[in-house]
């Protein structure tokens, strides 16, 4: 094993060279023997008080470094930036990107022969895989595990219910003082958001991508049993450097099927779309947006989680957890995938049972029969647009209305209850410029709240459509991801308030009944109204990122540049 250890690069070194990595190392206390004779792991940290999600991740921490330690290893444990879904404005997806460049430079720029990634808000878990899969080192992903159900009144209360608890507020039939004692309950210990939105969907990702050890991702963080998969994974990440099995080994195209499966049976969030992309990217497999409608085609929802459906993490931990999902789906996936213990996933789930049918079904008798993402194709989306069906109201997934079109965010917000604005249930509101480069940073605005008077009237839900996404624990009748955005001029940028705007989610078609003659003539006369970029970061951001049809990675990132260092200064 000695000739194949990276950090040989280093702390292997004769002379003044070697003298200099190593010295400095030393006043941190360790003897030479477990800087040359040993595999260095890196466990790059994501904790921050700034990313309440992972608050835990010090003491997650520990218990990887006890696993490398047994297993031979040694552990070096380095933070980079983290990206808290709840604090960081505009939006932590203008980050995303960032947080991946400082993630992949931080592991090729320093000695370690394998990498453990610690993962759990939103953000934190595609950023650190697309960081990594750049460098492409022998990596394994330990989640920070969803928190524990929260309680209000009595009643099992999760992220999803910020939406309804809104709504109630909004229409005055609940009080400041009630949504106080809610905000109380709902984070009850550490962990991230205890439904299946965007951090348990990326937890799941990477179980099903083959990326964590089986079971990772359903673990509560405050169970114990979420600190033995830490170790766990501190053990398996000194194997995995034994015997270079390196992430690319395990991301194969047949792996990210498998991903868009399970996240289909699971109800995952739509996000998942633009990060699995990216990641796909980032480890050279080709990867489509159609590929998201085509193997989720046919793959029921066989978990009962919110926003799809109706319990929590917890109780998926409880009822056998992801390896039971899976081997529901055992006739439907690419069972001989290689995961990080070198097993296959099918090795993997084969011992799994289900506990609780009520949370987890059988593919015979699942909870919805269609789930999935659903990707549409019209003149109102030249390059696709998504839609999550299971978090869609029935009589709404064929629907033919006027739009009422917000230019931004902004507009959104000043008028969404002016009694001068035509709408009733039957409209399509439509938000642009909430893009990639037009917001810019795509924030989770998609799901916009109805007109307070059609709330009043009883009107949960109404087909709405924007170039943003949408939170992972929102749900509607919503189209998300219109390609191209209106900051990048298509025709979703010259939709106007009164077009017939047409959605039939089963033909997969979004049409806006606007002549070719007419958009174009509408293209010419159009102007961008997004946002200038200004200097430092945004400015590299809006000029490259792509579109969410593809990711919505910058383009320069798109492949790796592997973990081979030539130079270095002493
Ligand atoms: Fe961190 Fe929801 S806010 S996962």
């Amino acid at each position: 094993m000695e000739q194949k250890l990276r950090s040989k690069g280093w702390f292997g070194r004769k002379g003044k060279d070697g003298f200099i990595y190593r010295a400095w190392m030393k006043k941190q206390g360790i003897p030479t023997y477990e800087l040359t004779d040993k595999p260095i792991i890196g466990i790059c940290n994501t904790w921050s008080e700034l990313t309440p999600c992972n608050s835990h991740f010090r003491e997650l921490a520990e218990c990887v470094k006890r696993g490398v330690l047994e297993a031979g290893g040694y552990p070096v444990e380095f933070p980079v930036m983290s990206l808290g879904e709840t604090l960081i404005k505009p939006t932590a997806m203008l980050y995303r990107n960032l947080a991946s460049m400082d993630v992949e430079e931080s592991i090729r720029a320093n000695p370690m022969d394998g990498v453990v990634l610690l993962c759990g808000c939103d953000k934190t878990t595609p950023s650190l895989v697309m960081g990594a899969g750049s460098v492409n080192l022998p990596t394994i992903v330990v989640s920070g595990g969803p928190m524990l159900t929260g309680k209000h009144r009595g009643a099992s209360i999760g992220t999803s219910d910020v939406w309804r608890f809104s709504e109630a507020y909004r229409q005055g039939k609940m009080t400041e003082e009630e949504l106080t004692l809610a905000e109380a309950g709902l984070c009850r210990s550490d962990g991230h958001c205890a439904v299946m939105g965007t951090a348990s969907t990326m937890a799941c990702m990477v179980e099903a991508l083959g990326l964590s050890l089986p079971g990772n991702a359903a673990i509560p963080a405050s169970d114990s049993a979420r600190k033995v998969m830490a170790h766990l994974s501190g053990c398996e990440i000194v194997k995995m450097v034994e015997e270079n099995r390196c992430m690319s080994d395990v991301l194969t195209r047949q792996a990210f099927e498998n991903s868009i499966m399970v996240n289909a049976a699971i109800g995952g969030s739509t996000n998942f779309v633009v990060h699995l992309l990216a990641i796909a990217g980032r480890i050279g497999v080709e990867l489509n947006l159609e590929d998201f409608d085509k193997y989720s085609a046919g793959i029921p929802l066989l978990a009962n989680l919110q926003p799809s459906g109706e319990f929590f993490m917890e109780d998926l931990y409880y009822a056998g957890g992801l390896p039971a999902v899976m081997k529901s789906l055992e006739g439907k996936l690419n069972n001989s995938c290689i995961t990080v213990n070198g097993k296959t996933i099918q090795e993997n789930y084969n011992e799994a049972c289900c506990f609780n049918e009520r949370v987890i079904a059988t593919a015979d008798a699942p909870f919805n029969p269609t789930s999935g993402i659903i990707v549409l194709k019209g003149n109102l989306c030249e390059d696709g647009a998504i839609i999550k069906p299971s978090a869609a109201s029935a009589h709404l997934m064929k629907h033919t209305g006027k739009a009422v079109v917000f230019e931004d965010i902004e507009d959104y917000k000043a008028r969404v209850d002016d009694e001068s604005v035509e709408i009733d249930e039957n409209s399509v509101m439509v938000l642009k410029n909430v893009g990639p480069k037009g917001y810019p940073g795509m924030p989770e605005v998609g799901n916009m709240g109805l007109p307070a008077r059609l709330l009043a009237k009883g009107i949960t839900d109404m087909v709405r459509i924007s170039d943003g996404r949408m939170s992972g624990t929102g749900f509607g009748t919503v189209v998300l991801h219109a390609s191209p955005e209106a900051a990048a001029g298509g025709n979703f940028a010259v939709v106007q308030t009164g077009d017939i705007i047409e959605l039939d989610v089963h033909q997969r078609l979004l049409q806006v009944h606007v002549s070719d003659e007419e958009l174009a003539a509408r293209k010419k006369a159009w102007k961008s109204i997004a946002k200038k970029p200004g200097r430092g970061y945004v400015h590299l951001y809006i000029n490259h990122v792509e579109q969410a049809s593809k990711g919505a990675d910058l383009d320069f990132l798109k492949g790796g540049s592997g973990s081979e260092v030539t130079r270095d200064s002493h």
